[in-house]
């Protein structure tokens, strides 16, 4: 790396020396989200480490990431090519791979119409408001059953291992339109290795940025490379047979329009950049691997906020109790009306700040912000956790209070207090699956709050502490679960 001449008028962006070969990367620790708030309250809001060999832009702060992102989208846009990704999706990651501009532009757009289509638009069942709908009901119907069946035979449970089963048979259902069976050896193996992924993903994982580290034997890594290769050949078996039964007549679900869309891509004459069959089918793999890891750990945290808060599940179970009753179960129509379940819902987002940055950027060209000189193609890290935590923008942030989201009265949830809470990114790169994960967290816990009460066992410790990761998760535990009508027998 030659550092570039420094256009007149631009600063030099600041931050801490570095040492050689390794640069910042011990400074980084166990949780760099936190290092790294710390760093910007003494070098500001966009500043430069040294992660090995590679200069590191580190942006925090709501408004400069607004500035990258929103305003200055396009320079902000791209990924940096690091090790780990060239594993994922076998180099032709969506979310993950270099991919050109008009490249990757051409897949987000496929893939959001592939989603919508098969989310969130009406569905062949009158019963529910959309295909979302009616998985996410079946699935949590079934995840009820299994954790009352779990409680009678072991008297307790570990809410992830349940929890992601669920989530991702509704994934499964829109992108194969199939379920698997809460003991499927295959899709059990599958789902619960997500930690040793989102391990290697979390930006600043050394082997990304000291090429020596690449050539030593690591466990993590092999896990990684493990992982990778079973989650491909997973969807590649279901995708052949899906080629095999194709009827163009008869478009199944996502991996069906996908396919489809193969063909029509032949006939677009508007559209300049040329996708390859395996670029345009292997979107599915990037959708069913962002949409079941993000949403599972998404409820298995709400699960433990729930226990170790147990006046807030209460209050959250009279309130559906009030609005929807025991009776009906409640349907996505109800998001409005539960004001402080969604103001629950943001706190998690906010307090867990599970996702504590996004996926890593890259600069597109030469560009600047705040002032700062940032040149073309340098790897960019978004802190989320850092704007959740501003104290500038938060009162008491490291206190769990749903109620920061509502009115005096109670009655509203404030909209604007709601957007400072960042979770899915912003711009350009923002999370296509937002709409689906809100509804999604939404009405599986509305329905488990109804349905079920969560709390803790004698001598099973309740650990809230993240452990790092591109998304982060509580450490496995061991829970109780009660039906609520067996608790007014
Ligand atoms: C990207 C968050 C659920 C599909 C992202 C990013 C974040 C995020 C932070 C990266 C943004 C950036 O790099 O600036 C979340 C959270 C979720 C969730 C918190 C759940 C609570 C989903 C779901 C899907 C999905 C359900 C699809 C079914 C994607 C895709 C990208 C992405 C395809 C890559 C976009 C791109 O690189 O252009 N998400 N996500 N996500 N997400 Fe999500």
């Amino acid at each position: 790396y030659y550092r570039k001449e420094i256009p007149e008028g631009l600063r030099q962006l600041p931050g801490p020396t570095s040492f050689p070969v390794i640069g910042n990367l011990l400074e980084l620790g166990k949780a760099p989200y936190l290092s790294l708030t710390e760093m910007g309250k003494r070098y500001g809001e966009v500043f430069q480490i040294q992660l090995g060999s590679r200069p590191v832009v580190v942006l925090s702060g709501l408004e400069t990431v607004r500035q990258a992102l929103i305003k200055q989208g396009d320079d902000f846009s791209g990924r940096p090519d690091l090790y780990s990704f060239r594993f994922i999706n076998d180099g032709k990651s969506l979310a993950f791979s270099t991919d050109k501009t008009g490249v990757w532009r051409a897949r987000r757009k496929l893939a959001y119409s592939a989603l919508r289509s098969f989310a969130t638009l009406e569905g062949k069942n009158p019963e529910y408001s959309c295909v979302l709908e009616e998985h996410i009901c079946k699935e949590s119907e079934h995840l009820i059953k299994e954790l009352h069946t779990v409680m009678k035979t072991k008297g307790k449970f570990d809410p992830f291992r349940y929890i992601v089963v669920s989530v991702a048979n509704v994934i499964c259902g829109m992108c194969f339109g199939r379920r698997y069976d809460h003991h499927d050896q295959e899709l059990l193996g599958l789902v619960n290795l997500s930690e040793d992924f989102v391990q290697v993903t979390g930006s600043g994982n050394p082997a990304d940025f000291i090429p020596a580290l690449q050539y030593l034997p690591s466990k993590t890594m092999t896990k990684f490379v493990a992982i990778n290769n079973r989650f491909c050949s997973f969807v590649q078996k279901i995708v052949s047979e899906h080629y095999a039964t194709f009827d163009k007549d008869n478009i199944r679900d996502i991996t069906d329009s996908l396919i489809d869309h193969c063909e029509d891509r032949k006939l677009d004459e508007n559209s300049n950049v040329q996708l390859s069959d395996e670029k345009i089918v292997g979107i599915v793999n990037d959708l069913f691997g962002a949409g079941f890891d993000t949403i599972s750990t998404a409820l298995s945290w709400s699960v433990m906020y729930l226990v170790a808060y147990p006046e807030i599940e209460e209050r959250l179970f009279e309130e559906i109790k009030d609005k929807i009753g025991l009776e009906r179960t409640p349907n996505l129509s109800d998001r409005n009306n539960l004001p402080l379940l969604e103001a629950f819902i943001l706190e998690l987002f906010r307090h867990s700040s599970f996702l504590p940055f996004t996926i890593p950027h890259c600069s597109t060209k030469d560009t600047s912000l705040n002032g700062f000189f940032i040149p073309k193609d340098t790897c960019v890290f978004i802190n989320q956790w850092q704007i959740n935590h501003d104290s500038e923008l938060w009162k008491d942030p490291s206190s769990f209070i749903p109620d920061r989201f509502l009115s005096e009265d109670g009655t509203e949830v404030n909209r604007l207090e709601g957007e400072k809470v960042i979770t899915f990114g912003l711009g350009k790169r923002r999370c296509i699956g937002e709409v689906i994960a809100r509804n999604e967290v939404f009405l599986f816990l509305a329905i488990i709050i109804q349905k079920l009460h969560f709390y803790q066992l004698p001598g099973e410790p309740l650990d809230l502490s993240p452990e790092y990761g591109l998304t982060m998760k509580h450490k496995r535990c061991l829970l109780g679960v009660k039906l609520r009508s067996e608790n007014e027998q």
